[in-house]
């Protein structure tokens, strides 16, 4: 991780769940972050919790569904830190309900939250990295459900599924247009299963095996600990089914 002492970050879904726990981490390792989410008192706790680490924490409110709200996010990090090294697409909208009888709105904000927003904040993000020469490392959090479709109790999540395999595409595409434009910044997409945070409904959390958020946070260092050269396109990571845990 040396090589990203001092670095900037920008962190989507900063207030909660893998975003939090990322945070934490990266600051620990002397990055600076910035985070994006729509509760920014949650964010300004975070920053209370981590003021003693060698990084540093600056929260952005934000709704990645809206596109302005992400592009004046971008201007204002331009504005201050020059540059970003590191882009985590974390933020993601799920919905319980059947999609043959959801609301446009409910539909929308799926896509809008897992897909647009991490689209704009890319095109945000690699835009910076290309005026400053950046070698830089964008990381998409996806899930299994961006690979397989499937059934529990009475929900297949809704577009949860559409969205995510849609995030997969993206990630592919943006790894080809960056060859094209021969950029050195590399693109991880990260493939969770279930994860204990807000997201899971709790009976889900009660009868299923689950990772916590810091396993993925772990992924994600991983990935970012890579030389140069080297790209992690992808990485799946699940709960062993057949481990107890304590
Ligand atoms: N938990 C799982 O089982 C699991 C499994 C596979 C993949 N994932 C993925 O992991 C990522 C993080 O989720 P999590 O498990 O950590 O859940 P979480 O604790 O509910 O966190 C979701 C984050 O997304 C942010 N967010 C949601 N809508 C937003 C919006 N319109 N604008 C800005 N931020 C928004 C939330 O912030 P605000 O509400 O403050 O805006 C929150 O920080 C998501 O992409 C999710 O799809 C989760």
């Amino acid at each position: 991780m040396d090589r990203w002492n001092n670095k900037v970050a920008v962190v989507t879904g900063a207030s909660s769940g893998i975003g939090e726990d990322l945070v934490k981490t990266l600051v620990k390792k002397n990055v600076n972050v910035i985070g994006l989410a729509r509760r920014i008192e949650k964010m300004e706790k975070i920053k209370n919790d981590i003021k003693n680490e060698k990084g540093s924490f600056h929260p952005i409110k934000c709704d990645i569904s809206r596109e302005e709200d992400i592009i004046n996010a971008f201007q204002w990090i331009k504005k201050n830190f020059k540059t970003v090294d590191i882009l985590v697409n974390n933020a993601g909208a799920v919905d319980f309900g059947l999609t043959i009888e959801s609301s446009t709105e409910v539909l929308k904000n799926i896509i809008d939250v897992n897909l647009m927003g991490p689209t704009f904040c890319t095109r945000e993000a690699v835009k910076i990295m290309r005026a400053n020469n950046t070698a830089g490392h964008i990381i998409n959090i996806d899930s299994i459900l961006g690979q397989n479709v499937s059934f529990y109790g009475t929900t297949a999540a809704n577009l949860y599924s559409p969205s995510k395999y849609a995030l997969k595409a993206m990630s592919q595409v943006v790894e080809l247009e960056l060859e094209y434009v021969k950029s050195p910044t590399k693109v991880t997409t990260i493939f969770p299963g279930m994860v204990k945070t807000e997201m899971p409904p709790d009976a889900a959390l009660q009868t299923m095996p689950y990772v916590d958020a810091e396993d993925i946070s772990d992924a994600i260092i991983y990935a970012l600990s890579t030389p140069p050269h080297v790209q992690i396109k992808e990485l799946t990571i699940t709960p062993v089914p057949g481990c107890q845990r304590k």
